[in-house]
């Protein structure tokens, strides 16, 4: 069973780290990585040869005979057309993106995994790659918050006078609001955050944040019904509005993580807010490559409105490359571990139908495997027993 690690065109990632790639050869697999792979990451191709693998010339020869490919994003189409039918390819395959790209994985033959649809099951937190690169671009937006921000997070008490917090605000309390969260009230911040998911109150509170939210009756029968948030009324939300918008006025820096998925995200800042904040004032749009919640925020750049900043970097987890390649080859390794390889015979030996493969698998044999995105509608119970 060969093993290939081609190298990421459009991305700071590495798809596998020294550490997966020894535990790959115990599991039986000659692993070949390319020349360079890990370069933007900081892992020499040394320390892969070190770690058991082969070091392959270009990505070409690395994919060539490989039963699996790990990947970051999608491969380019001279890597893809290197590699043999039937190859499963394991990434951030984007499903919800280009649709030609797809059927172009579909066309080669191989089965395509596309991690980000992980179900979101206790069995595969493992193996969630959304889950541990929100978790690490959650952190690295305060962090370039803070870089760029010209004063301190902390309150300081001094001789020479005493220093202000800075006020944060997080919008969207899920795993990069809450990891944003952390960072800033560990950097002494005074933290606040919203979700329109009651549950994000109790997680917020636990972390020394202030929840902002209009707690009226709606809300609180909202919040009793537990789990995910219901649609609120036009009047709730008007109310939300205004609150928001009141409190942004007064902040230093507002964090935006809010992403609905498979669908453009919710605009949660306008620009009059925008405009209403302080001199000086932050923002960091986590959303700006599905549209943004930052009005006025662009992908891969700082806007600059008076001296306001919008902060638009794309692949913040990319940002810290070693860390997120880390975390990201730990998932698919789990998935390898778990689904692929028969760990008695040490032989590659698909689980099709687990729940896991099910779910993330977007082609197949020449075609396109997924209800949801091109393949065949998932037949109702009593067609599928007959
Ligand atoms: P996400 O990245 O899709 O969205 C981020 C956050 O934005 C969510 O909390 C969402 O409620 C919020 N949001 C959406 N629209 C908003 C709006 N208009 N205003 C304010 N906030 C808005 O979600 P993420 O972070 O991937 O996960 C959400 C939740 O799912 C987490 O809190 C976590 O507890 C849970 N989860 C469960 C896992 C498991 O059981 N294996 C794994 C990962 C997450």
């Amino acid at each position: 069973m060969k093993i290939a690690v081609p190298a990421e065109t459009d991305d700071s990632r590495v798809a596998a780290t020294p550490d997966v790639v020894k535990r790959y050869v115990t599991l039986g697999a000659t692993v070949a990585v390319a020349s360079g792979a890990g370069a933007d990451a900081r892992v020499t191709d040394a320390a892969y040869k070190d770690a058991g693998a082969e070091i392959a010339p270009s990505s070409v020869d690395a994919v060539k005979d490989a039963d699996i490919v790990l990947v970051v994003r999608r491969p380019p189409p001279d890597v893809l057309a290197a590699m043999k039918k039937g190859a499963i390819v394991i990434g951030a395959l984007d499903p919800f993106g280009d649709r030609d790209g797809l059927k172009a994985m579909a066309d080669a033959g191989v089965a395509a995994v596309a991690m980000e649809l992980m179900p979101r099951i206790t069995r595969a937190q493992s193996m969630d790659i959304l889950s541990s690169q929100a978790n690490l671009a959650g952190y690295q937006a305060v962090i370039d918050a803070a870089a760029v921000f010209d004063r301190a997070f902390p309150m300081m008490m001094t001789a020479a006078g005493t220093v202000p917090a800075a006020k944060v605000f997080v919008m969207g309390a899920g795993v990069a609001g809450l990891q944003a969260i952390a960072t800033a009230r560990r950097l002494g911040a005074a933290v606040s955050a919203t979700d329109v998911r009651p549950a994000a109150k109790e997680q917020v509170a636990s972390l020394g944040a202030k929840f902002v939210a209009v707690e009226n009756d709606e809300f609180k029968a909202a919040e009793d019904a537990g789990g995910y948030a219901k649609e609120m009324s036009d009047d709730y939300k008007r109310q939300q509005a205004e609150l928001v918008a009141a409190h942004v006025a007064k902040q230093d820096i507002v964090i935006t993580t809010a992403l609905i998925p498979g669908r453009p995200a919710p605009k949660l800042v306008s620009a009059d807010m925008v405009k209403s904040m302080q001199p000086g004032s932050i923002l960091v749009d986590l959303a700006v490559e599905r549209g943004g919640n930052v009005e006025g925020s662009k992908e891969g750049e700082v806007v600059e409105v008076g001296s306001v900043k919008i902060i638009g970097h794309a692949n913040v987890a990319g940002r810290i490359p070693n860390t997120a390649s880390l975390l990201y080859a730990k998932n698919l390794y789990t998935f390898v571990d778990t689904v692929l390889i028969n760990k008695e015979t040490k032989a590659l030996e698909p689980k099709w139908d687990d729940e896991v493969v099910t779910s993330t698998l977007l082609t197949r044999d020449g075609a396109l495997a997924h209800p949801k995105f091109g393949g065949p509608a998932e037949k109702p119970a009593a067609q599928t027993a007959a």
